[in-house]
């Protein structure tokens, strides 16, 4: 008897509590005071602790239950989380319009107009009302399941009313101005460096392997697509926005219904107007085609839907005086000056260091210290300075020092050329970048190397060489300051775990000026292996998409500079990824199955289909052979579809394929 009216106390509890974090959290409309709501907190914290057989997942108390990660698992996506294409200004929004009205063929249409949170996506699963498991976009195909922290965002509901069986709510995590100004006031009393905007803010907090961490910066959730079997499930975009706010989702109510080009730039212009008012951070408006009919007629580019558009905002300018300009030196010794400001807020962020490039950009600007500048930032790229707005009354020029802030070393400016460089290539300045810049997440990707024990070893001297990282030993890195024998370990098995990088990562990692990620994509894609990138001559590299004079010259410069062929050397000792593996995945559902598409498929666009395929480990090629496994055909098949059945190759339609990827 005593157990059923305990149970039944708890159930109430959790109930009520639950209605008020959606009141509070979603609706911003609390009806009882914070002091009331931790009074039934604690009761069913209490009563939960006499009873653990009846704590649930899905109770208000179990938010930052999860335990600390090593890491976190990558999950593939239900289908691709693509992005948006932009448009920059009103112009190429009308031609957006144009585009969809020409495609859509006189048929009438609306739109839906939101605004465009800055932060990340995410896809919050759901089965039988519980949330079971949440993911990172990642790179579209796979992200990163991050579920223990994703329970912790209080506007996340962890049980939802609903009459599916299995959802996905794909929408926004961000973090509130509020709370990014105070995690970087906390931030700066520590003496850590702040972040340099809620969007990155909010990344570190997503992936904190400590979910208490997650849950201690403030992160919010706002849904904008509800899915089923990784596609739509209602008619409308409109409807399903409705449906996920009923089932206690955060949708943003700053929304709209357009019935065309005039009311979209009107609700463009209205919010460009009232950005900073707002408690969040936007960076422009997402212009959707409401109708998931009209959609699926629009289709998709290999990157982004054809019926959406992402408006953006021009970025933010405000003034500022320029206290002093200071100079870094980068990973190739290159010397950036560097203008420290009088703080100022541009679009809800303090600003309080501006690039100036280069001495011919200062030149050009005219602008000395001392001086009022207007400065410009523009989502997360470094504020920059615009203009002079005022000379200072007692203004100094800057001169480029003769010798490197760092080593001493001699600073040179080559004919031609905008930068001076320190010339010393052992600079601890350069080396420390570059040490930095390859262990970086995105590039080797080694967890726990960042910038404080990356100066250690470089000031120490253990590290002369990125080559070197593969080298450290345990007792090395125990005689750092505060590393103790547990960081010091992980730390060696993430090094280890970065010899398995793909080739991309290595190449990316070496610091070949003009070669960043996408380059070192396309050049490892195209060559298959670091070795034949090292020996191709420039006119080879050039055959590759994007490689022009500039970068092939700089690949061969690097290639042919003895230290660096020596580094390349030594990384191969230590069993770096020399070899490019072409994008087939194994153990995926489709590994090694080879596809053809032809036709209109009912729902999903080709290259949708495309990328489904690709992602589970399966190939799709242009015209079918004797090798093809698979036959994708749609509505109005081509000549494809003869080939097939002349080759006794089976043909199967989009049902079957899904099939097939389950
Ligand atoms: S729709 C394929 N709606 O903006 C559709 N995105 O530039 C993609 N974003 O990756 C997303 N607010 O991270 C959509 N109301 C909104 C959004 C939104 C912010 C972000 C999202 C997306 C990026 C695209």
């Amino acid at each position: 008897m005593r157990a059923k009216t305990v149970e039944r106390e708890i159930e109430e509890l959790r109930d009520t509590l639950r209605r008020h974090e959606h009141l509070y959290y979603v609706l911003d409309q609390p009806e009882i005071s914070d002091a009331e709501y931790d009074v039934m907190m604690r009761r069913l914290q209490q009563l939960e602790a006499e009873h653990p057989e009846l704590v649930t997942a899905d109770s208000p108390t179990q938010r930052v239950g999860g335990k600390p990660r090593e890491g976190f698992v990558k999950v593939p996506h239900s289908s691709p989380m693509l992005s948006l294409d932009n448009a920059l200004n009103e112009e190429e929004l009308r031609e957006f319009d144009r585009r969809v009205r020409d495609l859509l063929d006189g048929q009438s249409f609306e739109y839906v107009a939101e605004l465009k949170l800055d932060g990340l996506s995410m896809a919050a699963h759901y089965r039988d009302g519980r949330m079971h498991q949440s993911i990172t976009r990642g790179d579209g195909l796979v992200g990163e399941d991050v579920t223990e922290n994703a329970r912790t965002i209080r506007s996340m509901p962890l049980k939802v009313k609903s009459d599916l069986a299995a959802f996905e709510a794909r929408g926004e995590t961000i973090m509130p101005r509020r709370s990014f100004e105070k995690l970087n006031a906390e931030r700066e009393k520590q003496q850590l460096p702040p972040f340099a905007n809620p969007r990155n803010a909010a990344a570190g907090a997503l992936r904190a392997l400590e979910p208490s961490v997650t849950a201690s910066r403030q992160l919010e959730y706002f849904a904008y697509f509800l899915l089923v079997d990784g596609r739509f499930y209602y008619e409308s975009h409109w409807e399903s926005l409705d449906a996920l706010a009923k089932m206690g989702f955060k949708v943003n109510p700053r929304r709209k219904k357009c019935a065309g080009l005039a009311e979209l730039l009107e609700f463009c212009r209205e919010w460009e107007g009232k950005r900073e008012s707002l408690p969040y951070e936007i960076d422009g408006v997402v212009v959707k085609v409401d109708s998931v009919r009209q959609q699926q007629a629009l289709g998709w580019t290999a990157k982004a839907p054809r019926w959406a558009i992402a408006f953006k905002f021009p970025a933010q300018q405000r003034s500022t005086t320029i206290e002093n300009i200071e100079v870094q030196v980068g990973r190739t010794g290159t010397l950036t000056p560097v203008a420290h400001l009088a703080p100022v807020t541009v679009g809800g962020v303090t600003v309080t260091r501006a690039t100036l490039h280069n001495e011919d950009e200062i030149a050009r600007l005219g602008v000395e210290i001392g001086d009022e500048v207007l400065i410009e930032r523009s989502g997360d790229v470094i504020p920059k300075v615009v203009r002079v707005v005022k000379q200072g009354a007692e203004r100094r020029p800057f001169r480029m020092p003769k010798h490197c802030p760092v080593c001493g070393g001699e600073v040179v400016r080559e004919e031609g050329e905008a930068a001076s460089r320190c010339i010393n290539t052992n600079c601890p300045a350069r080396l420390k970048e570059s040490v930095s810049h390859f262990a970086a997440r995105g590039v080797m990707d080694i967890d726990g190397m960042g910038d404080v024990l990356v100066d250690q070893l470089v000031s120490r001297g253990l590290v002369k060489s990125v080559a070197d990282i593969y080298d450290l030993t345990l007792d090395q890195l125990l005689e750092l300051e505060r590393m103790g024998q547990k960081s010091a370990e992980k730390i060696l098995k993430n090094i280890d775990a970065s010899r398995k990088r793909p080739l991309p990562r290595v190449l990316n990692g070496l610091g070949i000026p003009f070669v960043g990620e996408r380059t070192a994509q396309i050049l490892a894609e195209t060559f298959g292996s670091l070795d034949a990138i090292a020996q191709a001559d420039e006119e080879v590299l050039q055959q590759a998409e994007e490689v022009g004079p500039k970068v092939s010259e700089s690949i061969r410069q690097f290639f042919h500079e003895p230290r660096n062929r020596e580094l390349v050397e030594r990384l191969r000792q230590a069993g770096l990824t020399f070899e490019h593996a072409m994008r087939q995945k194994t153990g995926g559902a489709l590994a090694g199955k080879t596809f053809v598409i032809t036709g209109t498929l009912p729902n999903l666009a080709r290259e949708e289909a495309k990328a489904r395929i690709e992602s589970a480990g399966g190939k799709v090629t242009g015209s079918v052979s004797k090798k093809t496994d698979y036959v994708l055909a749609g509505a109005d098949p081509g000549s494809k579809l003869d080939k097939a059945n002349q080759l006794g190759i089976p043909v199967i339609g989009e049902p079957e394929l899904l099939a097939l990827l389950k």
